[in-house]
């Protein structure tokens, strides 16, 4: 982290020189690649040499990030559509699972694009976080190892949850139900230095309704994913109008923290300011990369997977596996995460 107010040009050229992940600049855009193109073994060509470094990526192990002292609860929101709340979150999700941190992803999304992204199967009717939330069942009892590593747990939701928001209104305590869940799951987990999980990531539906209200209220923590364009900073007032609401009446310990920057494209001037303008409304809360507008990234999902598996090479998993790490890193430096407790 050097200058947090400075040009997104600058920023994006920061973290391309400062990562472990080397340079992200030769373009991948080729539309029969495919994961396959980065495990070539050739080593004389721009492809394999991107391979090579892919290889590297996938064989993370050998850097550990650190742990958080105590489980670390993010939601991620933000109430406009297609801003890349989801695959922020299971890119994230991927990224720290595969440095070693146990993650539980929660899909709060009726679509379940998370689940899908995380290869879990979310047919409607199968164990979802619908039944946490309306049926008393445990976060534990309805999560899935995902493929991408042991890691990697995620709750899925399934289309039943579409009525929730409905359903919750005539319910008890209808804003605690997910905090509830997290309480009690944390209650029966281990510290994260004894193995228990290290971050909670809640990815939200597009709404200011009651199920993105669960998870404010679930969480100490909250990232908003900015997408770089025209619309990008409209509903942001309301966004966090809601947060203080909620810090105010419903959970006190709700803080913003992250902000991050999706679908940057380098071409245009527009992303630019757009990135200039939340660096200056938001400071140093938002993270020093900035996911860059690649096909890999949309194109992932499709598979079952997250772009940091797909293609670990490509600019997009370049992008996510640095913010992963500052946002691993950060907490540890500030120590924010060893405050109190999540009740
Ligand atoms: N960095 C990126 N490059 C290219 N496409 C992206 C990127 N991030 C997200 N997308 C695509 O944009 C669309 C919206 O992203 P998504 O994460 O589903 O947003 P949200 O969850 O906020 O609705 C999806 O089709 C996704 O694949
Ligand atoms: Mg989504």
């Amino acid at each position: 982290m050097t200058e947090p107010h400075g040009p997104a040009t600058e920023a994006v050229d920061v973290s391309r020189e400062t990562t472990g992940y080397g340079s992200a600049d030769v373009s991948r855009e080729t539309p029969t690649g495919g994961a396959h193109v980065s495990r070539e073994t050739e080593f004389d060509t721009p492809i394999a040499r991107e391979a090579a470094q892919a290889v590297h990526v996938l064989n993370v192990r050998q850097e550990n990030w650190p742990k958080p002292q105590q489980t670390r609860v993010l939601t991620v929101a933000n109430q406009k559509g297609g801003v890349g709340k989801t695959t922020t979150t299971v890119n994230l999700a991927a990224a720290l699972a595969l440095h070693g941190l146990r993650v539980l992803v929660i899909d709060l999304d009726p679509q379940g694009n998370a689940s899908t992204a995380l290869g879990i199967d979310h047919t409607v009717g199968s164990p979802s976080i619908y039944d946490v939330i309306l049926g008393g069942r445990t976060l534990a009892d309805v999560a899935s190892t995902s493929d991408t590593t042991d890691n990697l747990l995620c709750v899925p939701a399934t289309l039943d949850l579409a009525g929730a928001d409905i359903e919750l209104t005539s319910q008890v305590a209808r804003e605690y139900r997910l905090q509830r869940a997290v309480a009690a799951f944390l209650d029966q987990e281990p510290s994260p230095a004894d193995g228990g999980v290290d971050y909670i990531l809640i990815d939200c539906p597009p709404s200011l309704g009651l199920l993105t209200l669960n998870a404010l209220v679930a969480a100490r923590e909250m990232l908003i994913p900015i997408q770089c364009e025209y619309y990008a900073l409209e509903g942001l007032a309301q966004l966090l109008n809601t947060v203080e609401l909620v810090k105010s009446h419903l959970n006190p310990k709700l803080a913003v923290t992250t902000v991050l920057l999706t679908m940057y494209d380098s071409r245009t001037r527009l992303a630019d300011q757009v990135a200039d303008e939340v660096r200056a409304h938001f400071g140093k809360l938002v993270l020093e990369p900035v996911i860059p507008r690649n096909v890999r990234v949309s194109e992932a999902p499709g598979f079952g997977q997250t772009v940091i598996t797909y293609d670990p090479g490509s600019r997009g998993a370049i992008g996510y596996l640095q913010a992963a790490r500052e946002i691993a890193e950060r907490a540890v430096a500030s120590g924010a995460d060893a405050e109190e407790t999540q009740q």
